[in-house]
């Protein structure tokens, strides 16, 4: 298959681009697409057929439900058979925006979408090339995050080609994506909102609209006999370059020197070294090769690159990534739970 690249303005997209990828997603296509979050991999989500080949181009397995889009508020009421009070409460607050909702899901959505879950996970993106393509296509487009299965999600349309090219029909190019992580996922189907996985909507904005909510621990631990994800896709090894990623954690001084050391020692057995540095530490580092990930002070600038970054340590054939970590609260929380499941959770403490 010819894979179609085309370049439209993220702002100000041309509806001819727009209309002619809305019709390969009515015709049971595979388009990707920005969004403010990561580029996604769309379908039309009432196509079991058409949803099957995202499962196929992405080498995703099976059990690993979609997200299904909506690009209008009334786009939701059809897929689902209930919107929750708390549902309502966080749609007004943050909808359109990148957090998707898991609400009780309506007969229409296929079995293919969410993996015989009896649940569906929802999203408004506020992208203006994702919400007009939507309307424009009139279906929920089902768009998981449009990578290879294990990869970091990809945040550039040449991250898109790289991976998917010549297995999907067109790639939308809108530049890079605002956020650079996934949506955050809180599953609004009960009583008490549970967050499935951290993105931009932090817990505390979320708590600051509903009140206390749970936070499912396989967002933080390990996953594990005991520890099984809600989200069906985080129980996978995720996000992670080809190279072993290992996070150094202590005082600054403590893990520049940790990392130094370790560089040197894996330089003389031959192995090429990547360290993932931040402005404030870029010229510490001896050996190796040093990517800078983003500002501390800025920590939007770290999630925004953390993906593109990982990916720049496969391109350049690093074995062993080190890797600093970053505090968890707010957004941070995000960036730390991509950074350990890229890790396997595998830490140096010193
Ligand atoms: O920002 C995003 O959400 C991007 C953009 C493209 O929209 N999409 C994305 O999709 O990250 P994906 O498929 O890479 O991640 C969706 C996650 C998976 O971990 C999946 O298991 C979980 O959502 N999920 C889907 N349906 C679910 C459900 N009914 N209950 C619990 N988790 C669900
Ligand atoms: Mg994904």
């Amino acid at each position: 298959m010819i894979t179609k690249l085309v370049k439209v303005d993220a702002e100000r997209p041309d509806l001819n681009v727009l209309r002619e990828a809305a019709d390969i997603l009515r015709n049971g296509g595979l388009v990707a697409f920005p969004t403010e979050t990561v580029y996604g991999l769309g379908a039309n989500g009432l196509d079991a057929e058409a949803c099957k080949k995202i499962y196929e181009a992405k080498g995703r397995p099976s059990d690993n439900p979609l997200i299904l889009t909506i690009g209008d508020l009334n786009g939701l009421y059809p897929i689902v058979n209930k919107v929750t009070e708390n549902a309502e409460k966080i749609i007004k607050a943050f909808w359109p925006g990148p957090i998707t909702l898991v609400l009780p899901k309506a007969d229409c959505v296929p079995d293919t979408v969410t993996g015989g879950l009896d649940t569906v996970a929802i999203r408004f993106p506020s992208h203006a090339v994702a919400r007009e393509l939507i309307k424009l296509a009139g279906i929920p487009v089902a768009a998981p995050s449009a990578n290879s299965s294990g990869k970091p999600s990809p945040t550039r349309a040449s991250h898109v080609e790289f991976d998917l090219n010549g297995k999907i029909d067109m790639i939308i190019d809108g530049g890079p994506a605002e956020w650079g992580l996934e949506s955050t996922i809180l599953d609004v189907s009960e009583d008490k909102p549970v967050l499935l996985r951290p993105g931009a909507v932090t817990k505390e904005m979320i708590e600051g609209v509903v009140g206390e909510i749970d936070v499912d621990p396989a967002v933080y631990m390990k996953p594990s006999a005991d520890i099984v994800p809600k989200a069906p896709g985080m129980k996978y090894k995720h996000y992670s370059p080809s190279a072993s990623v290992i996070l150094v954690s202590g005082s600054r001084d403590n893990v520049i020197k940790k990392i130094n050391e370790k560089t040197e020692e894996d330089l003389k057995k031959g192995l090429s070294v990547g360290i993932m540095a931040t402005e404030q530490t870029k010229d510490c580092y001896k050996a190796g090769k040093i990517l800078v990930v983003g500002d501390r002070e800025k920590p939007e600038t770290i999630g925004a690159n953390l993906f593109k970054i990982l990916r720049k340590f496969d391109y350049i054939g690093a074995d062993v990534v080190y890797s600093e970590v970053f505090d968890e609260d707010g957004e941070g929380a995000a960036i730390m739970n991509r950074l350990n499941k890229a890790a396997a959770f595998n830490y140096i403490r010193c």
